[in-house]
């Protein structure tokens, strides 16, 4: 048998437990697949001392995790601290200084220090993983960076964070609000230290900035990622797209438009049909469509503990195997940097929600202003009454229009004395 692969864990919170987990019940597993066992020799968290209902004393400990990239008894280092910069950061600069192989399920660094890290990498030439940085547990980033490499891809787009889709389906299954159901996801272990980055789409667009580069060959450009998130969504939202045949979702899409390529996060209601539609709870999917491959559906448990840890450890096989390419699938020299759209002026079917006033002649008044912008109407509701406001709801679709069309009209309709909050302008996805 060859030698054991020994390995520094930085982290031992949701994820970092799942790993240790992991590697001790499916020991001799990993052994064979790895071809030599997969060992964890040294860890490093904030507190020493809190109780993680493991047995941590037969391995060393680093109070600065920085420190384990240059112990002798560790040829791999594992990151799950979290955060972009900070410890996470500098123990990625080291580790891959002192000539060893970095696995990480860290997502905001990745989308924001991805390029570096994958250019020092290869310099150094050691192995630079991620697996579970992107939706979990599905193995995505191999199946796009292996499976699908020799596609050119026209779009790449998903679910791409648990969290939220774990609040919009208990939302749409209970009825319950977005801030009870936010409570729950955290103590599913599901949400990030900070949750505004789950609900406001910002670890989705990390994810999606690590996607676009995979897919298309790209540098990772969190800043040319349009962000919006699913604090606006409500109930009754969840309700009124329901009975028009579809769900909402929190989508992060990249698509190739001539040379630039646009990317995007937003909730969106998707047809029923569609088969995002029926991913629910912490499940993600990514959708990838390639030329030769044709729609690929990728789809699995996108966060906690046990499938975070199944990619972590993933990767950690590979690395015993010898067996990686460059980080994002194209040597870092070689990605390049694209014209970003963030929010391209996009055409397509929106779903609108005014809360009004409830006295004649306000619904001539949004007709009219929509006229006047080229909007054109293809279905009208009016029920229900906002508890806040009093106010009644007014809900619209569009057929398919200008999206800044739309949206100037949005900034007009939030002027007016008889529209009482700011409107809900969501996209309605295509089959
Ligand atoms: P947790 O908050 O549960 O755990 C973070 C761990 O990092 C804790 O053990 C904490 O120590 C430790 N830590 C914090 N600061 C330091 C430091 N300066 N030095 C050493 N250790 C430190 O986070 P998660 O396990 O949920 O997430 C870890 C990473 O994995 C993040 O990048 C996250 O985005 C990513 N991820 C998480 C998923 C999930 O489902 N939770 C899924 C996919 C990716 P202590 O315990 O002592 O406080
Ligand atoms: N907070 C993240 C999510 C963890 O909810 O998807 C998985 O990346």
């Amino acid at each position: 048998m060859a030698k054991a692969l020994k390995v520094g864990l930085a982290g031992l919170g949701t994820v970092g437990g799942g790993v240790l987990a992991l590697l001790a019940q499916n020991a001799a597993l990993v052994t064979k697949r790895a071809a030599r066992p997969v060992v964890v020799s040294a860890v490093s968290a904030r507190d020493r001392h809190r109780n993680r209902g493991v047995d941590l004393s037969a391995l060393a400990w680093e109070d600065n995790a920085v420190d384990l990239a240059g112990r002798a008894d560790v040829d791999v280092v594992v990151e799950l601290i979290g955060g972009s910069d900070g410890p996470a950061l500098a123990l990625a600069k080291a580790t891959i200084s002192a000539g060893k192989a970095f696995v990480s399920a860290n997502k905001a660094m990745l989308a924001h220090h991805g390029l570096e890290l994958a250019s020092r990498a290869e310099a150094a030439q050691v192995a630079l993983k991620f697996e579970a940085a992107v939706a979990g547990g599905i193995p995505v980033i191999k199946g796009m960076r292996e499976g699908l490499a020799a596609n050119e891809l026209t779009a790449v787009y998903g679910i791409l964070n648990g969290t939220c889709n774990y609040i919009l389906s208990t939302m749409e299954r209970n009825g319950s609000t977005f801030a009870q159901v936010l409570g729950e996801a955290q103590a599913l272990g599901y949400a990030e230290a900070d949750p505004s980055f789950d609900v406001d789409g910002i670890d989705a667009a990390h994810k999606l900035a690590i996607l676009t580069a995979l897919g298309f060959g790209t540098k990772p450009n969190l800043e040319g990622v349009g962000i919006e998130g699913i604090r606006q969504i409500d109930s009754a939202d969840i309700d009124y797209a329901r009975s028009l045949g579809y769900r909402i979702k929190l989508v992060g899409a990249a698509r190739r438009v001539g040379e630039a390529v646009t990317q995007r996060v937003a909730p969106a209601l998707v047809p029923h049909a569609h088969p995002l539609a029926s991913v629910m709870d912490s499940l993600n999917a990514v959708v990838a469509e390639g030329n030769f491959v044709g729609r690929m559906l990728f789809q699995g448990r996108g966060a906690g503990a046990g499938p975070t840890a199944s990619a972590v450890v993933a990767d950690l096989i590979d690395v015993a195997r010898g067996e990686w390419g460059p980080a994002f699938g194209t040597p870092a020299s070689d990605l390049v940097s694209v014209p970003a759209i963030p929010l391209a002026p996009t055409i397509g079917r929106f779903y609108m929600r005014l809360t009004v006033a409830d006295r004649p002649g306000v619904l001539a008044e949004v007709t009219a202003t929509l006229r006047d912008v080229n909007v054109s109407i293809e279905s009208v509701i009016q029920r229900g009454q906002d508890p806040l406001t009093g106010g009644v709801y007014l809900v619209l679709t569009t057929h398919a229009v200008v999206e800044n069309a739309l949206r100037e009209a949005a900034a007009h309709f939030s002027r007016l004395e008889s529209v009482l909050a700011p409107p809900v302008v969501l996209q309605i996805m295509d089959l």
